[in-house]
């Protein structure tokens, strides 16, 4: 696609298993441009694994660390940045994502529970992987599509399909 006129270059958003980390990275290497992830930089700035935020200090004060995280990133990047499944529950990080080209990358129940599996490292999947992803996928699904410009279908799709599709859209 064109690249368009705000950084990043695409922000993308949607649950876990919808693909945004294998997307954003397949986005990168098209357009040759950096691959940025919320998550990882809240790992590296705090040097701490994300569980381990989610267990030793509830999910409250990770917000707080994917906001600022979110904020940072959207300022200094460029190419493609990934935000964590749940990050759009903030209202403050929804406020920081307005005016950017946030791409939602869409799954249902079915492919979301195939692609994270047992869900080992993700603390909000702890319990009943299935019933948990469709709880937050009932949640959430609303709240990706208030933020995003483009919803893009991922069910039984491969990345590289997916790529293409969120390539030809911006
Ligand atoms: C979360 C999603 C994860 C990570 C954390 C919480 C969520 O990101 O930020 O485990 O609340 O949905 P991914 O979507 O990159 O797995």
């Amino acid at each position: 696609g064109r690249p368009p006129h705000v950084r990043p270059r695409v922000v993308l958003v949607g649950p876990m298993g919808a693909g945004k980390t294998t997307v954003g990275l397949l986005l990168g290497e098209r357009w040759g441009v950096a691959v940025r992830d919320t998550d990882a930089d809240v790992e590296a700035t705090t040097g701490r694994a994300v569980s381990d935020i989610f267990v030793e200090d509830g999910e409250q004060h990770f917000r707080d660390l994917e906001r600022n995280a979110v904020a940072t990133a959207l300022a200094e990047h460029d190419g493609v940045l990934s935000l964590g499944g749940g990050s759009v529950v903030d209202a403050g990080t929804r406020e920081v994502l307005a005016g950017h080209q946030v791409v939602f990358l869409r799954v249902g129940l079915t492919d979301a529970v195939k692609r994270v599996g047992l869900g080992v490292g993700r603390p909000m999947l702890l319990g009943n992987v299935r019933a948990r992803i469709k709880a937050l996928l009932d949640e959430r699904t609303p709240v990706y599509e208030s933020v995003a410009r483009h919803v893009v279908d991922t069910d039984g799709r491969t990345p590289e399909d997916v790529a293409d599709e969120v390539d030809a859209l911006l």
